[in-house]
C-alpha cells in the first residue's frame, strides 16, 4: 500500500490499480471512498473482504458521466432528470432499476443499483481515466467511524488496499442522501443534500431512514458509523462533574467547563461546517482511549439530521 499525492501520474497509476482488479482508495467530496471496478465481482469481493463488511449490504457505484450512467442502470426515470440537473455531480445517491452488467455482489442481489456522480475532481478523474463505474463504500472496517482525511484509510485499512489517493480532508464530512424512487420518492439516508433542498424540488418525499426489518442499507443498522470509546449523545450539564475529568466532549458550538478534552465542532453554530468536522473530531477523541465520549446534541434542521442520525447509530451499543 501506498498513500500518494493526487497528481495527473498518480491519478493515472491507480486508474489502472482499477483496471488491473485492484483496489483504490480515493478522496469524494463526502468521505474517502474504497473502490473497485463495479463491473468485476471478485475485484468487487476484495472490498468485501477488505471491511470485513457482510454481503448482505449493497454498495455505491460511482460514474462520471451519464453515458457511464446508462452502463449500470436498465433505466433512468423522468423524475431523475430533474435531481441529476441540479445536484450531480453531487453528494445525491440515487437507487435505480439495475442494468445486466452489475455483478449481484455489488447490489446484493437487489435488483436496483444505487448510483452518484461524486462532485470531487479526482473522483471523477480516476473514474474516466479507468473508463469503469467504481463500487465504492466508505474506506472504513464495517461499522466504523468515515474517513474524512487520508491518514483515516491508511490507519484503519492500510494493508488492504493497493493505493491511497491523498486528496487532503473531505468537503462535506457526511456521507451522500440516498434517495430511492420509487412510486413515491423516499430517503433511506440522511446526508449531505437536506431533506429541504429534495422538497423543494420534489415535494414531500417519505422518509425511511433507520426502518431496518431487513437491513437493506447498512447505514440503517441501528449500531454503526462508531467509534471504540462508548459515546452517549448528553448536553454538557447532564454529564455528572465527577465524569467530566475523565471524558471526551463533542461540542456543537461552545466549550464547555470540567472535561478532559473537548473538540468543537463549529464556534459559529454552521451546520455544514459541522457536519464537516464531524467524524474528524470523533477520530481525535477515539485515538485517546478514554473511558467515555459525550456528544451534544445539535439542532435538526437541514445537515443536523444527518450529524444527529450519525451520533445515534454511534451511540447505540447490541
Ligand atoms: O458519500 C457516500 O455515499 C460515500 C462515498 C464514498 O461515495 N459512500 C458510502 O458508501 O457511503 P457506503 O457503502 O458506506 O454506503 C452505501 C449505502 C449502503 O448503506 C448501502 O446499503 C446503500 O448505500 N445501498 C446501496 N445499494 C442500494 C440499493 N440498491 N438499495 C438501497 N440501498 C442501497
Ligand atoms: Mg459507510
Amino acid at each position: 500500500m501506498a498513500v500518494v499525492p493526487t497528481t495527473p501520474r498518480e491519478i493515472e497509476q491507480a486508474a489502472r490499480v482499477i483496471r488491473e482488479g485492484g483496489l483504490v482508495a480515493f478522496p469524494t467530496e463526502t468521505v474517502y471512498g474504497l473502490g473497485a471496478n463495479a463491473l468485476d465481482a471478485s475485484a468487487v469481493a476484495r472490498i468485501f473482504e477488505a471491511k470485513r463488511r457482510p454481503s448482505f449490504d449493497p454498495l455505491i457505484v460511482h460514474v462520471a458521466d451519464r453515458a457511464m450512467l446508462l452502463r449500470v442502470a436498465r433505466e433512468v426515470p423522468p423524475q431523475v432528470e430533474p435531481l441529476m440537473e441540479k445536484f450531480w455531480p453531487g453528494p445525491l445517491t440515487l437507487v435505480l432499476p439495475k442494468a445486466e452488467a452489475v455483478p449481484g455482489i455489488v447490489t446484493s442481489g437487489l435488483p436496483t443499483v444505487a448510483v452518484r456522480m461524486p462532485a470531487h475532481p479526482v473522483a471523477l478523474e480516476l473514474i474516466r481515466q479507468a473508463g469503469l463505474p467504481i463500487a465504492a463504500p466508505s474506506a472504513n472496517p464495517f461499522g466504523y467511524l468515515s474517513p474524512t482525511r487520508a491518514e483515516h484509510v491508511e490507519r484503519m485499512l492500510g494493508e488492504a488496499v493497493d493505493l491511497i489517493l491523498d486528496g487532503g480532508p473531505t468537503r462535506y464530512g457526511v456521507e451522500s442522501t440516498i434517495l430511492l424512487l420509487a412510486e413515491k420518492p423516499v430517503v433511506l439516508r440522511h446526508g449531505a443534500i437536506p431533506l429541504e433542498e429534495l422538497e423543494s424540488i420534489l415535494g414531500r418525499v417519505e422518509l425511511r431512514v433507520g426502518e431496518s426489518v431487513r437491513p437493506l442499507v447498512p447505514g440503517q443498522l441501528p449500531q454503526h458509523y462508531a467509534p471504540r470509546t462508548p459515546i452517549q449523545v448528553a448536553r454538557p450539564d447532564e454529564v455528572p462533574k465527577e465524569l467530566r475529568k475523565q471524558s471526551g466532549y463533542l461540542a456543537f458550538q461552545d466549550v464547555p467547563k470540567g472535561f478532559k478534552l473537548v473538540k468543537v465542532l463549529s464556534p459559529t453554530g454552521d451546520l455544514r461546517e459541522a457536519a464537516a468536522h464531524l467524524f474528524e473530531a470523533l477520530h481525535q477523541l477515539d485515538r485517546l482511549g478514554l473511558p467515555a465520549i459525550y456528544a451534544e446534541p445539535v439542532p435538526e434542521e437541514g445537515l443536523g439530521r444527518a450529524i444527529m442520525d450519525r451520533l445515534r447509530r454511534a451511540t447505540v451499543k447490541d
